[in-house]
């Protein structure tokens, strides 16, 4: 089993280096994987109200055996749930799908800006942060721009900000953005979603150099940026290799090789992107 180094988030919780993503699984196919992971050494696991897959990595966590207090769980707020009292009625129905006790971490997924409601969402998160319903609470898809309103309005940082971060898309000024604050950047689509990002030969020839694959070589650069990478694998051997990334190092041309490229956004623009 490999053991993941940790950082700390700013309210003092541990936080795993990388984790697992589970979008698109299905319940069955989340329970299988999350359980699968959990056994190769995996701490941190990423779901969301629209993967409509929580209560498959509910199960995948109890049948795992592993002790709950060393899984770190991640569910995040749907754009139609923005508001106060929505934001307490939407967590308590994913934790009743989890079936957990707690959830370690809490995102609001899109900050929907025409919308206007990400701070009443805030405030409740702040509220079941304190009841200790919720270990750490932060956001997704922000903008400084947001990110600073939160700040501004309840004097209250998010932990993490979980964002649209590969080689394609470095994204430098929000990750020193990030750091300034000591909000910890977390990287979603961290392969570039399985794209030719793992044939570029940029990629190629740094992971041949290496002696792992190019998956290995992209995660181990958003490894060494302080990201947290949640790649997604429904695959054993995969999630394997994906998590085999602390025995090599990247020298500083590697690094940069490796993201000296043309800008790619594959998702969504968090200021118009709106989804509920
Ligand atoms: N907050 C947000 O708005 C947001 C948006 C998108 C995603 N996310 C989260 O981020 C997670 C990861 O993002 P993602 O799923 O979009 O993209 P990704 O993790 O970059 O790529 C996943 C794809 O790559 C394949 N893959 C995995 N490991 C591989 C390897 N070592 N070599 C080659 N192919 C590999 C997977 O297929 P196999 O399963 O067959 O291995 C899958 O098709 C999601 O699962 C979700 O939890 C969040």
């Amino acid at each position: 089993m490999i053991s993941i180094p940790e950082h700390t988030l700013n309210d003092g919780t541990r936080f795993p280096a990388l984790g697992l993503g589970t979008w698109p699984m299905d319940d069955t196919e989340a329970e299988e994987a999350v359980a699968g992971a959990l056994a190769l050494g995996y701490r941190l696991l990423d779901t969301a109200t629209n993967y409509r897959n929580e209560s498959g990595v509910g199960r995948g966590v109890a049948r795992s055996g592993v002790a709950r207090e060393e899984i770190v769980v991640t569910t995040k707020l749907p754009g139609r749930h923005h508001g106060y009292e929505e934001t307490l009625a939407s967590f308590e129905e994913s934790r009743r799908r989890l079936g957990l006790e707690y959830v370690d971490l809490y995102l609001i997924h899109w900050p929907l800006p025409r919308v206007g409601r990400f701070v009443d969402s805030w405030r409740a998160m702040i509220k079941l942060r304190e009841e200790g319903l919720i270990r750490s609470i932060g956001v997704s898809n922000f903008t400084a721009e947001h990110i600073e309103r939160l700040e501004r309005e309840t004097g209250v940082l998010p932990s993490v900000n979980q964002i649209e971060l590969h080689p394609l898309l470095p994204q430098a000024e929000l990750r020193a953005f990030h750091e300034a604050r000591g909000v910890r950047t977390e990287s979603w689509s961290p392969l570039g979603r399985g794209s030719a990002l793992l044939d570029d030969p940029a990629v190629v020839s740094v992971s041949e150099a290496l002696g792992v694959t190019p998956g290995q070589v992209v995660l181990r650069w958003h490894v060494q940026l302080g990201a947290v990478p949640i790649p997604k694998s429904s695959s054993p051997e995969r999630q394997r290799a994906n998590l085999d990334v602390f025995g090599f190092e990247l020298g500083p041309a590697q690094m940069a090789v490796i993201a000296e490229r043309a800008q790619q956004r594959l998702g969504g623009d968090p200021e118009v992107h709106e989804e509920f």
